[in-house]
């Protein structure tokens, strides 16, 4: 029986090939329509970008234009009754192959079919190439470049615009790093980036992708900025949709529905936080956005739940949609909302970007405009403060975050044990960057923080500070978080986080455990960010938003550092993350959580982590919308049944091809 099924299935494939053509690409316009821009169920009109559709009119044109014809089933939707039970068939019988259809596989799309979905999608697409393959003498790409390379290799830890790049580059796999003086032996090849980028200006062009991947099989990328930690916005052998320049923002003063009336942006899909900050000083209103300027809004934010210097009085970055365009697996282009397939609406705000579907706009509500006062200070181990003291010193400042998180404010500081980044002497420092007192007069930051500097000054803990009121939150970002610019592709370090339950402040003997393990965390990083943060849940909460955010009351990212790049230290360095640095802050925090998006890429138990008891309802909505796991992202919903297969890399890369497990 096994063996029948394999023969006719192979001799069906080799006819798959066979049909492969070659022939001259016709002249064909892109395949579009233009819609009204009230053709929407939702209460907003529609942005341009999202007016231009694929709709079953534009695919039955295809199927009638005798020079397309034969293509046609490629880019039809996966309900449409106008393909033949034959083409339905084709298309099952390369899904059937377990993993997805890769360069090299003999059912890879011929440049017949590539160049006739370059055409359709209005010249669209393009090859990915390594952006510091200009470094390398030799190499497939074929473009060194010295100047080229120097500019490379000085902003490669800061943003970049390009269709290709993750900022993460020990999950492409290493396979291209920036090198200043690289010689003609060393090596460049793509390694786990994605294979083609489609740079989106409109939807119609995200069905195309959409269908012809799910019909040809296809590893399908969604890559907005590339900010993502573990690598989910690339893939070897992918195709992948950059989205990064739907860059609208339209204000509307009177937005209503039955769950919100009031002001809303509604923003296409490439928006960072930088710009939707830029337009909310330029409206008099706040938004909510993390504390990176460079990441993007409505692509992986708010998807998977959104942390933000303002969440203490609005809410989440997921808690702002009133509602989102999105297309779907199928490739419909389709609204959701709280009323409108709000399965799908409470699935992807916070069950996690690239899973249950394209996200191409969002309206996102928008607060009054607030004052805030920032302070940066900081104290620091010396001949006359003692680690003891110092840590006191510290000890003084967690116990004082409830009342912090009481009064609606957030910070964001920076932990060190300086042995451990070669500081001679080694020692201990505390870096507020900065306290963000929200709605508060410098004399308010003053009172609520005096009881901690007052405790400083009797533990003779000498501090630096400095303390600044802003009538608006953009110009308070810009002079305290938008210079960070945290640091990007880096390849000496890897972070893991942990949400802290508010009860761990309550219980004086927890407390000390939990303190106990934020210093262990300490000692064995390179770097311990911590938050004071706690969000302004909404009455009734509609979103799939890790349940461990309601209840935090601090979140701490520790960076581990990473020997070298061999598979044997990254797999060490990943051990230790898990079972030294994160164990006892995880043994301390049963009901704590992770956060997707700055995780551990070995995370254990990640489903109940990041998703808490939302995990199973999250898996059945995956199912409904994609039935065939046209998406997927590392340790994404319903990932399980599928594997990168890299090989040995010491840690999980995109280097592989995409296989079911
Ligand atoms: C320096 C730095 C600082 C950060 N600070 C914060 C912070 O303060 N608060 C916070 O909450 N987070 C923060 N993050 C984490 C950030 O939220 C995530 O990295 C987020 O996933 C980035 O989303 P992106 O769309 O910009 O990135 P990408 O890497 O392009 O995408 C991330 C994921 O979302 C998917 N995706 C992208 N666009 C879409 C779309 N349109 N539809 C569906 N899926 C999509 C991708 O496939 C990928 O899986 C920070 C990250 C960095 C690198
Ligand atoms: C399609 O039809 C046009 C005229 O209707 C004809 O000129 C052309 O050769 C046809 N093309 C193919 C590929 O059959
Ligand atoms: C296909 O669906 C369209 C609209 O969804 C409908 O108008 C048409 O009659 C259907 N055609 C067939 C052959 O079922
Ligand atoms: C590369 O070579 C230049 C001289 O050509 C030298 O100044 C520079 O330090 C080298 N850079 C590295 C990283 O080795
Ligand atoms: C340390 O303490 C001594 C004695 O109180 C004082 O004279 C000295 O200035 C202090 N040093 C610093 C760096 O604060
Ligand atoms: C800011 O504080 C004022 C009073 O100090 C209060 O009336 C207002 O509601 C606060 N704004 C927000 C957004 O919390
Ligand atoms: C400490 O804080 C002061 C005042 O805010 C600032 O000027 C100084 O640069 C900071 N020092 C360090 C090492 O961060
Ligand atoms: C917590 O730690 C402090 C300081 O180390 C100690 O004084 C206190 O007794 C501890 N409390 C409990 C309940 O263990």
């Amino acid at each position: 029986m096994k063996s029948t099924l394999f023969f006719s299935l192979a001799a069906s494939v080799a006819e798959l090939v066979r049909a492969q053509s070659t022939s001259v690409l016709p002249d064909v316009a892109p395949a579009a329509a233009t819609l009204p821009a009230d053709a929407t169920d939702a209460q907003v009109r529609l942005l341009e970008t999202d007016r231009v559709q694929v709709t079953d009119e534009v695919v039955a044109d295809l199927m009638k234009n005798n020079e397309t014809a034969e293509y046609g089933e490629l880019f039809a939707f996966a309900d449409s009754n106008i393909t033949t039970p034959e083409a339905r068939k084709r298309s099952l019988l390369r899904r059937s192959s377990n993993c997805k259809t890769a360069p090299g596989d003999a059912l890879w799309p011929s440049k017949f079919v590539w160049g006739l979905f370059d055409l359709l999608t209005g010249r669209a697409l393009e090859e990915i190439v390594p952006l510091a393959s200009v470094c390398y003498p030799k190499s497939e790409f074929d473009n060194y470049d010295k100047s080229k390379c120097e500019q490379v290799v000085s902003r490669w830890n800061t943003d970049y615009d390009d269709p290709g790049s993750a900022m993460f580059p020990i999950y492409t796999g290493m396979t291209c790093l920036p090198k200043a003086n690289a010689t003609a032996s060393d090596t460049c090849t793509l390694g786990g980036y994605s294979t083609l980028s489609l740079e989106v200006s409109n939807v119609a062009q995200i069905q195309l992708a959409v269908n012809l991947a799910r019909t040809l099989n296809l590893r399908l990328i969604i890559k907005n900025t590339g900010h993502d930690y573990n690598g989910r916005s690339v893939g070897k052998g992918a195709l992948s949709l950059w989205t990064h320049n739907l860059k609208d923002i339209e204000y509307i003063k009177n937005y209503k529905d039955s769950y919100y009336s009031g002001p809303v942006f509604q923003v296409g899909a490439g928006v960072q936080g930088f710009e939707l900050l830029q337009a909310g000083e330029k409206y008099g209103v706040s938004v909510i956005t993390g504390i990176c300027p460079t990441v993007g809004i409505a692509g992986g934010y708010m998807t998977g739940g959104g942390h933000s210097p303002l969440m203490q009085l609005f809410g989440m970055g997921a808690d702002q949609v009133v509602s989102m365009n999105v297309v779907t697996a199928s490739g419909r282009f389709i609204s959701c909302s709280p009323k409108l397939n709000p399965d799908l609406y409470w699935a992807m705000l916070g069950g996690g970007g690239g899973t249950f579907g394209i996200v191409t706009s969002a309206v996102i509500k928008v607060h009054p405009k607030i004052p805030v006062t920032t302070s940066v200070f900081n104290f620091t181990t010396s001949p006359n403060v003692t680690e003891a003291t110092f840590w006191k010193g510290v000890r003084a400042f967690w116990d004082e975050m409830p009342k912090y998180n009481a009064a609606k404010t957030y910070s964001f500081f920076q932990m060190m044990n300086l042995a451990n980044v070669g500081v001679p002497g080694g020692g201990y420092a505390f870096n507020m960057l900065p306290f963000f007192a929200t709605n508060k007069t410098v004399d308010e930051f003053n009172a609520l923080t005096k009881p901690f500097f007052d405790t400083l000054t009797s533990l003779k803990i000498p501090y630096q500070i400095e303390t600044k009121y802003y009538d608006s939150v953009y110009p308070a970002f810009q002079a305290t978080f938008a210079p960070q610019d945290q640091a990007i592709g880096s390849t000496t370090g890897t972070p893991g986080n942990r949400l802290l339950p508010r009860e761990n402040w309550e219980d004086p003997k927890l407390s000390n455990q939990t303190f106990d393990a934020i210093k262990n965390i300490v000692d064995h990083t390179i770097l311990a960010l911590m938050y004071h943060q706690t969000p302004q849940n909404p009455p009734q909460i509609i979103n799939s938003v890790n349940p461990a955010f309601r209840t935090e009351g601090g979140m701490i990212v520790a960076v581990n550092s990473v020997a070298d790049l061999s598979p044997k230290s990254l797999a060490e360095a990943g051990e230790k993350m898990t079972n030294v640095i994160m164990k006892p802050l995880r043994d301390a925090t049963p009901n704590g959580g992770t956060y997707g998006n700055e995780a551990d890429i070995s995370e254990p138990g990640w489903q109940k982590s990041f998703w808490g008891a939302n995990y199973d309802r999250l898996v059945k909505i995956k199912k409904k919308w994609d039935p065939t796991g046209l998406f997927y992202v590392y340790r994404g919903v319903g990932s399980e049944g599928w594997e990168v297969m890299d090989g040995d890399r010491g840690v999980q890369t995109q280097d592989g091809k995409l296989c079911r497990v």
